[in-house]
């Protein structure tokens, strides 16, 4: 079931995703599913205005990251541990221990994968935030992904590392082949899921999710069998839907 937010800009969009989250962030031990990529952004921006404006405290908050790529060292500017940190982590009272982002620069990424999910399943997650690729793609479950996988390694599309390559330059060159990803079957198990998306080159992704046939194709038409996934867009993402 998708409940439907459509705004105008991405400022609104932000603000909205927020409305959505803020319950849940203001409870005591929330456990929260991040995501990066540019469309949370605002809303990491919203988290940080609410807890430097009304002092929401993420001191017993547990977060999990979606993904990271494999064999860039953490430190690297463009890896997802260092997304986080800049964006959210270092602005919020977070402990780094509760704060998981898988491990992809190690000499065993499939034992890495396993003690991610591991660790994962000791948890509840109240509320999952994503993004989705232009291809489909949730977290870097690319299509052809089984919806019953777990925290696995996956190879990148050509597409995904073409969107991709606006971080590393322009430089497709640059941006890594492979990824440590949560599961589609991972990320199901989050009791809410908000999804962000906007601008035109998601219209396509955005409407095969929602109206599409559920088919792994288009790994984000998983959500069509989750009970509570709300879906907040701009106009231009929301511009091929049909009602
Ligand atoms: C990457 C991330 C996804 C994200 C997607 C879209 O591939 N692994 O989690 O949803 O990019 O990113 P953006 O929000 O920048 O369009």
């Amino acid at each position: 079931m998708f409940n439907i937010i459509i705004k105008d800009n991405y400022d609104e969009v932000s603000k909205a995703a927020f409305d959505v989250m803020k319950d849940i962030v203001r409870k005591d031990k929330a456990v929260l599913g991040l995501a990066t990529g540019s469309s949370p952004v605002g809303l990491y921006k919203e988290m940080i205005r609410d807890h430097q404006e009304n002092g929401t405290s993420y001191k017993d908050t547990v977060s999990f990251n979606l993904d990271e790529y494999i064999g860039l060292p953490k430190s690297h500017r463009e890896s997802y541990y260092t997304f986080m940190h800049e964006n959210l982590f270092n602005h919020i009272d977070i402990k780094e221990e509760n704060a998981h982002v898988p491990l992809g620069d190690c000499e065993d990424p499939e034992k890495s994968a396993k003690e991610y999910e591991d660790e994962l399943k000791k948890y509840e997650v109240d509320i999952q935030i994503l993004g989705i690729g232009s291809d489909g793609h949730i977290a870097f479950n690319e299509p052809g992904c089984p919806f019953d996988s777990e925290t696995h390694i996956m190879e990148l599309t050509e597409q995904t590392r073409e969107d991709n390559a606006r971080f590393f330059d322009g430089n497709i060159d640059e941006v890594p082949k492979l990824a440590i990803t949560q599961g589609l079957a991972s990320i199901m198990r989050a009791k809410k899921i908000i999804l962000i998306a906007t601008g035109a080159n998601k219209a396509q992704a955005i409407k095969d999710m929602i109206e599409g046939e559920k088919t792994v194709d288009c790994p984000a038409s998983i959500l069509q069998d989750h009970n509570d996934v709300t879906v907040v867009l701009d106009k231009d993402a929301a511009s091929k839907l049909s009602k």
